[in-house]
Order: structure tokens, then sequence, then C-alpha cells
């Protein structure tokens, strides 16, 4: 066993993929893992934020919780990136849609990361080190969309740190600087993936909307979800 200094993953080295689905819920990594991979395996347990390696059309995949916000989210990125081997990472997240013409069960793939964290002050660049995906996972995401025929939209999303915000114009000022959802980590995994000098793309499935009340039925959930899923898994076995 290769021991690693990492604090919240416990798991021999050799036994993560060197790409990682992540999404927030650790039991959404279970339920990818036991659905989509073929003979997953548990590679991490500790605080529950379950891990799995399996493989997809026989490429090693692994899949993993990140838990919500940036905090939670750039440690474990952290850990898989630098003491892990880990390459690339691919979050599938939820996301509440800003604008008039998106609606819930969207798909979007984030090109950059608007935020107000200031994660990114510990870096020392004297300007704003603007969060982006890797252009190449997000060309192969985009290609993968065209292929399926799903209607996704790419553009620029917001992380805020903030989910009960007690400003109320946020998300209208979001939208006017033409925003496509709000979300809690993508910046964070766009910071931490440059800082490593690694790979991250953020896939977002649209879950509520910021000014409509729409809802899903759990299957509705369910499905849109799946379609991010297998998006994702197509775009991380290229
Ligand atoms: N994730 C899903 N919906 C969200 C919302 N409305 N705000 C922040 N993060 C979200």
């Amino acid at each position: 066993m290769i021991s690693t200094p990492s604090a919240c993953i416990v798991a021999e080295k050799e036994k993560v993929a060197k790409v990682v689905l992540m999404p927030g819920d650790p039991l959404r990594a279970k339920y990818i893992a036991e659905k989509y991979l073929e003979n997953p395996e548990l590679f991490n347990t500790v605080r529950n934020m379950y891990g799995y390696t399996g493989t997809y059309k026989g490429k090693r995949i692994s899949v993993m919780g990140s838990g919500m916000g940036i905090p939670s989210m750039t440690l474990y990125a952290h850990e898989l990136y630098n003491f892990f081997d880990v390459d690339s990472i691919i979050r599938v997240g939820s996301a509440g849609a800003l604008r008039d013409d998106m609606k819930v069960r969207d798909v979007v793939i984030a090109m950059s990361a608007s935020t107000n964290s200031k994660f990114d002050v510990q870096y020392g660049f004297p300007g704003t080190l603007a969060p982006t995906a890797d252009f190449d996972l997000l060309n192969d995401a985009v290609s993968v969309c065209k292929e399926r025929e799903a209607s996704v939209k790419v553009g620029n999303v917001f992380t805020t740190d903030v989910f009960y915000n007690a400003d109320s114009n946020i998300p209208s000022l979001c939208r006017d600087l033409g925003m496509l959802c709000v979300e809690m980590e993508t910046a964070g995994i766009y910071w931490e993936a440059v800082a490593s000098h690694k790979k991250a793309l953020s896939i977002l499935s649209i879950s509520d909307h910021m000014f409509r009340h729409e809802e899903l039925t759990a299957l509705e959930r369910q499905e849109s979800f799946d379609e991010m899923i297998e998006i994702a898994l197509e775009t991380a076995w290229r």
C-alpha cells in the first residue's frame, strides 16, 4: 500500500482512477457507481464521502461525493489531484436557472464561473484569476451532446458562497450579466484544477428556477440526473 498525506480520503493511491466524476451528494456517487460502472469497488468511506472505482466501456473511472460548497469541493479535489494523481475531475451537480428561456431538467456546461468567493486570494495573484473549464473536456462534452442531440447550454455560471442570501437583488444582477444558473462549487474546482496543473469541467442539471416556481417529480429529477451523468461518462471515456 502506498501511503498518502491526505487527510480526508483514506485509500490506496492506485485504487483511484485518473478521471473522477463528482456529484455533491455521496449517495449519488453510490447510485452512479452501482448503475453505470462495471465491478465498482468502494475506496473511501471517511465521513461517508463515498468514492468508488469501476470501469465504463472498459475504461477505469472513479466517482466520489464532493460535499456542498467551495471549501468541501476543493478539499477533496486537492487531495485527488495532488495525492492520488488524478488528472481530470468532472463535477456533476444541480443548479438554479437564472434565464427566462431555461427550465428545470436543462443541462448546462460551465465554460466559466463568476463568484463572490475569495478562495483564490491564497494564490497571491494581483488581479482576478478567472475560473475557467479545461478546453479539451469542454470540447469533448459539447461533442457528446451534439452526437446525442441533447439540448445543452454552455456559458458562464454563478458560484455562490451563500445559499440563503440576505441580498435578494443578486439573482437579477447575475441574470442581467448573462449568467445561466446559480450553484456552489464550480469556481472552486476550476481554481483548484489550475493551481494543481490539472483539468476540470462542471456539468449541471437544472433542479429549480430562481424566478419561477417549478417542481420536478422524483422520476423527472432522476431522468434529468441520468442524462447529465451519461454526458459526463461519455466525456470521461474519450
Ligand atoms: N443548487 C441548486 N439550486 C441552487 C440554488 N438555487 N442556489 C444555489 N445552489 C443551487
